[in-house]
């Protein structure tokens, strides 16, 4: 954001002006309880987070990086193993492989910017354990054609929930349909903590038992540790905050689909919009555009002072750090296409009607040839 800027592409602090009272009440409760790791306040929210999201449990981790990576260890993935996930993600996403010592393969997208499956398939090798799907900007990947794949090949399946935290498709939410369910609480995500913040969810006891031990050293009591774990805790004053948060999360998700709404009607004669498909409820983590005009969209919203951002700008495949892994340009020819067609546009609760307004004009005078 720069000076110039009329339209920030996102404004945390308006989130925080409207919950300020409450969260310095329960922030200043948490510091005056002395209990800052673990205790209470995260039980509740666990306890929480598990019944929004439709499942038996919630762990809360330190970021969503670590929830795919403790994941990962409890569904013993390591050398000599291979995780398919999707070439446009976020890198956490095929980190989380690489960082238990497996390889990290990726497989097509289609123009949903999830997982094809009509091209997974191709992917698995006798040395793939699991499946990734990504739940890009907030929208479920086709979870039935996955998880029916996966159960015929015999993997496991992953569900990478950073961006899609309350997304629903056919009535089930993300991070229901795998053995594990993982998500980011980010500052920037759906719910959002005031830092970082992670969660795993599942139906498995057993899972959720060693997630419970691997985030916390091992520890079964204060003195007695059963296995070698990490320290990947959520802390007490972030889950207390989170559990405030959590009480609006489904309403904001719903402005976020009114936004999109307004989108859609707006822009659709110019870009392809991100309308849902039938039976999916998407949350907007961010609403994606698709031009093959996108470099020169850029600029000029930029230079209306609109702030719109590139998610992601280079397929991980493509990226420095994957070039051992034998991938090349044109190996994910969909991905590669799309990562020079996207341009996110400004979309979140707070965002107002005027700003709005505002990105429908400069794209409409965009696609209208005004200067
Ligand atoms: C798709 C995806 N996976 C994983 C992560 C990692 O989450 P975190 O930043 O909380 O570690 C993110 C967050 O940026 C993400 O967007």
């Amino acid at each position: 954001m720069t000076a110039a800027t009329k339209v920030p592409f996102v404004d945390l602090g308006r989130q925080y002006a409207s919950l300020r009272d409450e969260v310095l009440q329960t922030i200043d409760a948490v510091l005056k309880s002395g209990q800052y790791i673990l205790g209470p306040e995260l039980d509740a929210f666990e306890r929480e987070a598990a019944e929004f999201c439709g499942v038996k449990h919630a762990i809360g981790v330190a970021n969503g990086s670590d929830s795919l990576w403790l994941s990962m260890k409890c569904l013993g993935i390591g050398p000599g193993d291979e995780v398919i996930t999707a070439p446009n993600s976020f890198i956490a996403s095929a980190w989380a492989t690489a960082a238990v010592g497996a390889t990290p393969t990726f497989s097509d997208i289609d123009d949903t910017l999830n997982l094809d499956p009509a091209k997974l398939e191709q992917a698995i090798t006798p040395r793939t354990k699991a499946i990734m799907p990504v739940h890009l900007t907030g929208r479920i990947a086709n979870m039935e054609a996955i998880m029916e794949i996966a159960q015929r090949r015999k993997l496991h399946v992953i569900e990478d929930a950073a961006q899609a935290i309350g997304a629903t498709r056919h009535g089930r939410k993300a991070g229901t349909f795998g053995v594990v369910g993982s998500f980011s609480l980010h500052p920037l995500k759906n719910l959002a903590a005031f830092g970082d913040g992670g969660l795993v969810s599942t139906n498995d006891d057993g899972i959720a038992q060693q997630l419970r031990l691997l985030r916390n050293h091992g520890l079964k009591t204060r003195d007695e540790s059963v296995i070698w774990g990490y320290n990947s805790r959520l802390d007490s004053v972030q889950a207390a905050v989170l559990r405030i948060k959590l009480r609006h999360l489904a309403q904001w998700n719903k402005t976020n689909r009114n936004l999109a709404e307004r989108y859609h009607q707006a822009l659709a004669k110019h870009v392809k919009v991100p309308v849902s498909g039938a039976g999916e409820e998407q949350i907007y983590h961010r609403y994606v555009i698709q031009t093959d005009r996108r470099d020169a969209l850029h600029a000029y919203l930029a230079a209306r002072g609109i702030d719109s951002k590139i998610n992601y700008p280079t397929p991980i495949h493509l990226q420095e750090v994957a070039s051992q892994l034998g991938y090349r340009q044109g190996s994910f020819p969909v991905a590669e296409k799309l990562a020079g067609m996207i341009l996110s546009l400004p979309l979140y609760p707070e965002f107002t009607l005027a700003e709005q307004d505002m990105v429908i004009a400069g794209i409409t005078d965009f696609f209208s040839g005004r200067p």
